[in-house]
């Protein structure tokens, strides 16, 4: 029996468990090592000749929320790579993700602080840390101190003092430091950077970019405590906690986290700045943001909730491109689901939106485009697909009219009219789910030891993490807020 087999063999929940957890342990053992070839370990001394790029990561995930769970559930097929421990101060949450982790890998050890965990769990080779925003900084300084790869989700910190002392725990450190914004790892996303702006510049001069996540209430209500789960006031408050309420519903409230502008604008106002970002060099910034807000629905009155934080911000960015001056809108808003959540690109010669829901994924050529597209439907992989057809759920622009315009409009010099766009698809898929290919990123690079291989190092974040909370800064003064180059400095 191999020492993989021997380390991870305790028992399974079920009989059905037991066979899933041989297969685990069959794929683990055949896949991970090359990526290709097969491993026959059959004692600990084969393991220990091994070289440490050949061996069995081994992962604590600290936060099994919502987002802890999707972690795991997101690394499932990821190779060479076993999670071990799960720490939580929330039994309730705790238990049910250890359980999955029994189940897939074998074994489990259950932890309520971090600090217990990095002491015992001397082996481990990597943490991903789902905890509310206001603990990543200290949680991050922790783990890498104690010599882990760290993947920490977004938004990396509530505050930018956070924010940047999560930077200086990694150069201290040298150690190796992801952070969750998944965007930069999709292939879909790649493509849009790689090929489709940088490469071939389909869209022309880019003037304008917009963003959106728009969540209704239903899926906006703060969540409720369920009567029996409850922590009791001491043990939320030797963790930080004032109440039930607000350790369930951190995210509005600034003590623990920096409201919906933070947590969804962390994703796609990141890809303003990472679209026109080159690979390997330092994310763009903004030069001034605008912006405005406030807790207009989620105020406490008439039975509602009250959220700390403003529930909806609109925001007005302004970018210095080579060609000139490019604008970017962002809003959040949890009061409609109204179209969704997506990014949008705008040039003189084509536009395009993508979403991470890949029902947004479409590009639209406009008469004057001066490139052709058609090659870069055949190249392999596509770039683009030719499916005016077949592409679904647009939401603006038509290939065809789906109604007939008014005689006072179908007047072909009406320059109040705009030509119908072509429309075609963004051609490259990910099936997988969108955390998956970052954590791919994340474990390959522990594994190598290859910094510079990140595909979202804490610098890149750091940037991201300060063009939105600044935010804060122009709705606090009501002013244009003008961008420093100290800001973006550690
Ligand atoms: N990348 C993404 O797409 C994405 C999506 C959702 C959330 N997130 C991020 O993931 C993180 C967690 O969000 P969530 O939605 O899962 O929140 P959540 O409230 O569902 O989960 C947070 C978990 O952390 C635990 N926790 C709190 N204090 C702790 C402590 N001191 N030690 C250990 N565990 C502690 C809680 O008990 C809870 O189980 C946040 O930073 C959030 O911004 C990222």
């Amino acid at each position: 029996m191999s020492s993989i087999m021997t380390e991870a063999t305790t028992s399974p929940t079920s009989t059905s468990g037991l066979s899933h957890f041989m297969d685990r342990r069959n794929f683990i053992r055949t896949s991970v090592l090359t990526g290709t070839g097969v491993y026959l370990a059959t004692s600990k001394s084969a393991v220990a000749q091994q070289t440490s790029a050949d061996r069995v990561l081994k992962v604590a995930l600290v936060g099994c929320g919502a987002q802890g769970e999707r972690l795991l559930g997101a690394s499932k097929d990821i190779p060479g790579i076993q999670f071990t421990a799960v720490c939580d101060i929330f039994p309730m949450k705790r238990r049910g993700i250890a359980a999955r982790v029994k189940y897939t890998y074998g074994s489990v050890t259950e932890y309520t602080e971090i600090e217990e965990m990095l002491a015992k769990e001397k082996d481990l080779d990597c943490v991903l840390i789902a905890t509310p925003d206001f603990l990543h900084a200290p949680f991050t300084r922790l783990a890498l101190q104690a010599g882990k790869a760290v993947y920490c989700e977004k938004m990396m910190a509530n505050t930018i003092e956070n924010a940047r002392d999560m930077v200086k725990a990694q150069r201290e450190t040298g150690g190796l430091l992801q952070i969750g914004h998944q965007r930069h790892s999709n292939p879909r996303y790649i493509n849009v950077r790689e090929n489709i702006l940088q490469k071939n510049g389909l869209l022309g001069r880019v003037t304008h970019m917009y963003g959106q996540w728009n969540r209704g209430v239903s899926a906006s209500v703060p969540l409720e405590v369920k009567k029996g789960t409850e922590l009791d006031s001491a043990t939320l408050t030797k963790y930080g906690y004032d109440n039930m309420e607000q350790f369930l519903n951190w995210r509005f409230f600034s003590k623990y986290g920096a409201g919906p502008i933070s947590d969804l604008g962390a994703h796609q106002i990141d890809m303003f700045n990472w679209f026109f970002s080159e690979k390997g060099k330092p994310l763009v910034t903004p030069v001034s943001v605008i912006a405005t807000g406030g807790t207009d629905y989620y105020d406490g009155k008439d039975g509602r909730a009250h959220f700390e934080l403003p529930d909806n911000v609109m925001a007005m960015y302004e970018y210095q491109g080579s060609e000139g001056i490019r604008r970017a809108y962002y809003q959040v808003l949890t009061t409609t689901g109204s179209q969704g959540y997506y990014e949008k690109l705008m040039g003189i010669e084509g536009s395009l939106v993508i979403s991470e829901s890949p029902t947004s994924n479409s590009i639209y050529k406009e008469p004057n485009a001066t490139k052709r597209w058609d090659p870069l439907a055949e190249t392999n992989p596509p770039v683009l697909a030719r499916s005016a057809l077949s592409v679904h759920n647009k939401l603006w622009e038509k290939p065809k009219p789906w109604y007939r315009a008014p005689k006072w409009m179908d007047v072909k010099t009406d320059s109040r009219e705009s030509k119908a766009l072509e429309a075609w698809e963004l051609g490259a898929v990910a099936p997988g789910l969108p955390h998956h290919y970052h954590l791919v990123n994340f474990f390959e690079c522990a594994r190598t030891k290859n910094i510079a291989g990140l595909n979202c190092p804490v610098e890149d974040a750091f940037r991201s993490c300060v063009t939105v909370l600044k935010c804060y800064e122009s709705m606090k003064t009501g002013a244009k807020y003008v961008f420093k180059p100290e800001d973006f400095t550690v």
